[in-house]
């Protein structure tokens, strides 16, 4: 017998996790070679510490919350040109690039496909990914320059996503010279005996472990060290989803290298106490963002004494980081958060189970938990009309959702 499979096996009797080789002997050679690929990468004193997050309620950790500080984009007065001046310098210069964010599944959306070859319905019919490239193109005229792209995907939809791309000349943008693609990090799902699943194709079940990962993945793949190569020193990270992501902004830029701060985010007003975004705050005094899953009623709720939300700066994936900041939080590990999902598995009698309910783990890290390693950032309000129309659920929830990003879109470029 293969000693590789016999430390495997040791290995697995240690964690507990011997299940992962029950199917073993009925999968091909291939699939044989994957599997034990996949469990030799496993880290499964990571594992055993996520599922003792599973387990322990969600406790505040005695951390003092507090609102932050923002500026509102159109209340800067004469500073507005000032910070426009600089930030257009910067961008003329070539040292902004963009990130887009497409890793997720559009499950909310009932799309199966990579999110971003999403078709929002205009009378264009482009995708996601190209109105998004679309004012990456417009912005760029306006400079002088291209500003490269670089585009976050997961082993799920990489190939997809890769195909699409090439099936449309990538928009017009050249690949490995101004266009870059890079797959973001995975990890196993687990029961609630914190028994790692196999998955209908007898494999490990892994799932994307949200963008928080995208620092390190920014890193390990090499786009950093491209970015520097290309001049670039700002990088704006954004989600796929939003149609009207302002990715250029010289205001932006200019008050991140103005006040020197190294990252710089933007917020718009949420739009009620109870809107599905996360929001700005400080934690023990470094800047942070609530999620919307973890806000308390009350505090989604409370008000200042100017009559405005005290936690009302929503967060919408717009945020500006040096290169330098990126490769800082890459080395340190962000703190996962734990989602309970339903996944179809593979049981030990080799049966797949479809469950109706939720059945397992599914970890993820968020890229704002790196916003506690800065000092100091800077939080610009700017107008939701002008920058925000995500497309996250299918029509029939009517918000955020493509009638909803497409009106708003339709709006904005006056295409009616
Ligand atoms: C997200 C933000 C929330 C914000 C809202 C604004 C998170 C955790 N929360 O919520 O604070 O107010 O957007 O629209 O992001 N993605 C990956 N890989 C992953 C997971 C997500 O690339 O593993 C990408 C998605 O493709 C998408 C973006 O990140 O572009 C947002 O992800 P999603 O999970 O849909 O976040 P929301 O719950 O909408």
């Amino acid at each position: 017998m293969d000693t590789n499979l016999e430390e495997i096996k040791f290995v697995l009797k240690k964690y507990g996790q011997e299940q992962l080789l029950n199917g073993y002997e009925k999968l091909d050679e291939r699939k044989k070679k994957i599997l034990l690929e996949q469990i030799s990468s496993i880290d499964f004193e990571l594992i055993n510490q996520l599922y003792d997050t599973t387990k322990k309620t969600q406790e505040s950790h005695a951390e003092e919350v507090t609102p932050i500080e923002y500026l509102d984009k159109y209340k800067l007065g004469e500073k507005y040109k000032y910070y426009e001046n600089i930030g257009r310098n910067a961008i003329k210069e070539g040292k902004l690039a963009a990130v887009t964010m497409a890793g997720g599944q559009g499950t909310r959306l009932g799309y199966n496909g990579p999110k971003g070859t999403y078709d929002i319905g205009l009378d264009s019919h482009k995708s996601l990914f190209e109105l998004l490239c679309d004012t990456l193109k417009e912005e760029g005229k306006k400079y002088g320059v291209t500003i490269p792209w670089f585009i976050m995907t997961s082993r799920e939809n990489n190939e997809d996503t890769l195909n699409f791309f090439e099936k449309h000349k990538y928009f017009g943008y050249q690949k490995n010279k101004n266009i870059f693609f890079f797959e973001q990090g995975e990890l196993p799902m687990i029961d609630t005996e914190g028994k790692i699943l196999i998955g209908e194709d007898g494999l490990v079940k892994l799932a994307a472990d949200g963008h928080g990962g995208i620092y390190e993945s920014l890193v390990k793949t090499g786009m950093t060290e491209q970015m520097k190569h290309l001049g670039v020193e700002w990088v704006f990270i954004g989600g796929v989803d939003n149609c009207l992501v302002k990715m250029v902004d010289p205001v932006l830029m200019g008050i991140a290298i103005d006040k020197k701060v190294t990252v710089a985010c933007k917020s718009v007003v949420k739009a009620n106490p109870h809107e599905k975004v996360g929001v700005f705050c400080k934690r023990n005094g470094k800047p942070n963002v609530i999620e919307y899953s973890e806000i308390t009623d009350e505090m989604a709720e409370a008000k200042g004494d100017d009559g405005e939300l005290l936690y009302g700066e929503s967060h919408i994936l717009c945020n500006l980081f040096s290169v330098e900041a990126i490769e800082r939080m890459g080395r340190e590990p962000l703190p996962y958060h734990v989602a309970y999902k339903k996944a179809k598995y593979i049981d030990k009698d080799g049966n797949l189970v479809v469950p109706t309910s939720p059945n397992a783990y599914k970890f993820e890290a968020f890229l704002f938990d790196a916003f506690g390693e800065v000092d100091d950032m800077a939080v610009l309000r700017v107008k939701r009309e002008e920058e925000f129309a995500p497309v996250k659920n299918s029509d029939e929830k009517g918000v955020d959702c493509p009638r909803t990003a497409r009106e708003l879109y339709k709006k904005f470029y006056h295409l009616d």
